[in-house]
């Protein structure tokens, strides 16, 4: 077979971090664009040579094109396995548990998570290690510093292949497997969860709505809920992955997943509404008429992790990313286990969860994860709450409520504020940091400022510093907001306002709870001095 070099230029846009590299779909229709970063992963990696790659994507636009050339590529530089996901398609988690399972070398996935896909939507890609979890940034920088200085890279000559089918074919001396790509993942959460407690909920009469939102999470939940645990046939929802996700922003939140969250607070609500996101790290939960705050979850699921099988006995303790509200911390507190605060970002969570320091994580974005693998979960979550609720024959509303009457309510909202200018969001960070000095004591809006401070934390396995992690402003006891920059747009800025606020009330509306400290806020912010006019605002 004809394996030649193609000589390339590098892109001086491109970086590269633990979540990978995302930009707009036409960034990547760019020559040799996507071709340079697989070069510079695979000369980033050793002793690869005859090992095994998976690839899969979450089955946006140039999944299927970007897969070709990514299984072309991994040939000509000597795998000796390439395992793909049939017609392209593995989620995230099911990727991350098939990298472990099978031993391979590492993984390359194709997604933007839960960012719009389609010709004017994002792509994107990242790389996982031997053990499932995302390339550390170690290894990341590495991929940077390749790109940063890349010539040529390899390919072959060779006929796209058929990735309808599932089976084996040799190209070159590689072995390509083309899998079925729930097949390894519905075992795995098998062996996890009580799947009979589970079909008994659903023959008592329990319904459910799953929304896969046009993304890969669809086959996977018709298999899981429909196939194994019996829910009537249409339980699951949009349910084909689609190159566009059908316009439809995947992201499971209160904006984006509308008409689920119609549903759930209408005349005939399911008893449970649940839904994931692009590639299906991500998981939303509602039931009749109740939203269920990701950390009020992550507070549900820590409170009966005993009670799942594969959990018993190895409850070690949780961790919540510090914008995530801390009703957890209240249930931990109870179960006396330790209970982790880490900086937003899945490596603090990985850190700890391989260390044995942790069972479970979750943050307010809508993921949360156990050592199950090595990546969040959305369908293990909707499943861990299946099993509690067919465990307990309690609602979701009766179990959060039940939290909330016992510790006390702690209110949650994230505001985002979308800017096209880099440049505007940094200044004013920047400047919110310098204000930081003279914030302590200030009264704004009737709120005294009782600490100012930058989120530092110290990682409990490596004692590694990681410094200014974002704001945190402390109003008294009840009420503390953090202020980061995102991590993950495509283009622009976003910035995040995190508030909480505790409350023994706990029939506030959380627009109403969370009001004043809101407003304070927006007063210290002074979102329309450093960004103008053109700011785009999301509450989730
Ligand atoms: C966002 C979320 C964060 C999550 C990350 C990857 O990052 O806020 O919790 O870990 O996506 O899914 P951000 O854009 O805020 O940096
Ligand atoms: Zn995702």
């Amino acid at each position: 077979m004809d394996i030649f070099a193609v000589n390339t230029k590098p892109y001086s846009d491109q970086s590269f971090g633990t979540s990978g590299l995302r930009r707009k779909t036409e960034v990547f229709a760019q020559e040799n664009y996507l071709e340079n970063i697989v070069q510079s992963i695979f000369n980033s990696l050793e002793g690869f040579e005859g090992q095994t790659l998976v690839i899969g994507g979450d089955g946006r636009y140039r999944n299927d094109k970007a897969i070709q050339t990514i299984i072309k590529m991994a040939v000509a530089n000597q795998f000796g396995h390439i395992i793909v996901g049939q017609n392209g398609l593995l989620s995230t988690p099911a990727a991350s548990h098939i990298i472990e399972a099978t031993k391979a070398f590492g993984g390359i996935l194709l997604t933007a998570s839960h960012n719009p896909g389609g010709k004017n939507g994002d792509f994107g890609i990242k790389y996982n290690i031997a053990t499932g979890a995302p390339a550390p940034e170690s290894l990341t920088n590495r991929f940077v510093e390749n790109m940063h200085k890349i010539d040529h890279y390899w390919m072959i000559h060779a006929p796209d292949i058929d990735l309808s089918k599932v089976r084996e074919q040799i190209l070159g001396s590689t072995i390509i497997e083309i899998i079925d790509p729930v097949a390894d993942y519905s075992r795995y959460m098998q062996q996890i969860f009580d799947f009979e407690a589970i079909r008994q909920l659903f023959q008592s009469g329990f319904k459910m709505t799953f929304d896969a939102m046009n993304a890969v999470t669809g086959p996977y939940a018709q298999y899981i809920f429909e196939e194994l645990l019996g829910a009537p046939k249409g339980s699951v929802i949009r349910g084909t992955p689609l190159p566009d996700f059908g316009g439809m922003h995947p992201e499971p939140n209160l904006n984006y997943a509308k008409e689920l969250v119609d549903l759930a607070y209408g005349k005939n609500a399911p008893d449970l509404c649940a839904a994931s996101d692009g590639d299906g790290d991500r998981y939303m939960i509602l039931g009749k008429s109740f939203f269920v705050n990701p950390a009020d979850s992550l507070a549900v699921l820590a409170e009966n992790m005993e009670s799942i099988p594969f959990y018993k006995g190895r409850f070690y303790g949780v961790a919540r990313s510090m914008p995530t509200g801390g009703a957890v911390d209240l249930v931990c507190q109870k179960l006396k286990k330790n209970c982790y605060q880490t900086p937003t970002g899945w490596k603090f969570f990985g850190s700890l969860l391989e260390n044995q320091k942790i069972s479970l994580c979750g943050e307010e974005s809508f993921g949360a994860g156990s050592f199950h693998v090595m990546e969040k979960d959305g369908l293990w979550a909707i499943l861990f709450w299946l099993n509690i609720l067919a465990i307990t024959r309690k609602t979701p509303e009766q179990l959060v409520k039940n939290i909330w009457t016992r510790y006390g309510r702690i209110y949650n909202l994230t505001v985002n504020y979308n800017t096209d200018s880099a440049v505007k969001a940094k200044h004013l960070m920047d400047s919110l940091s310098s204000k930081l000095v003279s914030v302590p004591n200030q009264t704004i809006n009737e709120m005294t400022v009782s600490k100012a401070c930058f989120f530092d934390y110290t990682d409990p396995v490596s004692k590694t510093l990681f410094t200014n992690q974002g704001i945190l402003i402390n109003f008294g006891p009840s009420d503390q907001a953090m202020i980061r920059l995102s991590g993950t747009v495509s283009s622009g800025a976003t910035i995040k306002v995190y508030l909480h606020h505790k409350d023994q009330r706990t029939n506030l509306s959380s627009d109403t709870a969370l009001e004043p400290l809101f407003n304070a806020l927006q007063n210290l912010m002074n979102i329309p001095k450093y960004l103008g006019k053109n700011v785009q605002i999301t509450k989730t």
